[in-house]
């Protein structure tokens, strides 16, 4: 049985294309008859809030010291957490909102990347004091974005701080590889979309078929 996280992060219930992707996924995978287990987290319809300074407070209080109101504040991202550490697969499908993720899908980043639970700090590791708690995720990014071009040499090259921060961050979550499929060209329109989404849409289903047949960790391309 494989465990899959799926995070949903548009803010749009309609015509959405990452809501479209991670369907698809999904749904070619339910083809394969594989058993598979699926949490959902939409962060896009329900944001997590954003992290306090009294939240900061309780997630460094030693767990026997808190109080009951730091319990409670650390309640959600005691949920999140917990949804992260049961995943093998970890699936964000997530539009780019002004170059970076947007910030339902940060507030979750911040709930669930937390000292103690999804990493150990020490100072005695010198220059890279955090190590992560978890390992062995997989994470399928599933992304859109209006423009296109965001590769090396391209047009856009050095303004997507979408997939870089996630494939960085995931580190903390247990993640050692990571598959992206990208559709890009939405603001545009016209052909050079629809070959963007004809081509996510081929690499989507061939994704879900090598993971459901050959296990979460089979074909290491997207390595992260
Ligand atoms: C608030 C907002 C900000 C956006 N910012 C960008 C951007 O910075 N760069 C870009 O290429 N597209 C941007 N887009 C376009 C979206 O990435 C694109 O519409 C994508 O398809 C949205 O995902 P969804 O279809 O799943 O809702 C933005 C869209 C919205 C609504």
């Amino acid at each position: 049985m494989t465990n899959l996280l799926r995070v949903d992060a548009s803010a749009r219930r309609t015509r959405s294309l990452t809501r479209m992707m991670s369907d698809l996924f999904l749904a070619n995978w339910a083809k394969t008859g594989v058993d598979i287990d699926i949490i959902s987290r939409d962060v896009g319809l329900h944001p997590p809030v954003a992290i306090s300074e009294d939240w900061i407070a309780a997630a460094f209080t030693p767990i026997e010291q808190r109080s009951t109101g730091q319990k409670s504040l650390l309640a959600d991202s005691d949920m999140f957490i917990n949804e992260v550490e049961q995943a093998d697969i970890i699936l964000i499908a997530t539009p780019m909102y002004n170059y970076g993720m947007p910030a339902a899908l940060k507030a979750w980043v911040d709930q669930v990347v937390r000292i103690g639970k999804t990493f150990t700090f020490d100072l005695e590791r010198g220059d890279r004091p955090l190590e992560p708690i978890f390992s062995g995720k997989t994470l399928i990014l599933l992304t859109a974005s209006g423009e296109f071009g965001f590769g090396t040499g391209e047009l856009n090259d050095g303004s997507d701080h979408l997939t870089p921060h996630l494939r960085t961050v995931s580190k903390y979550l247990g993640v050692n590889a990571t598959h992206h499929v990208g559709i890009e060209y939405q603001e545009f329109g016209g052909h050079r979309f629809e070959a963007s989404k004809a081509e996510a849409k081929r690499q989507i289903e061939d994704l879900a078929i090598e993971l459901a047949e050959h296990g979460p960790n089979a074909g290491r391309r997207g390595q992260a």
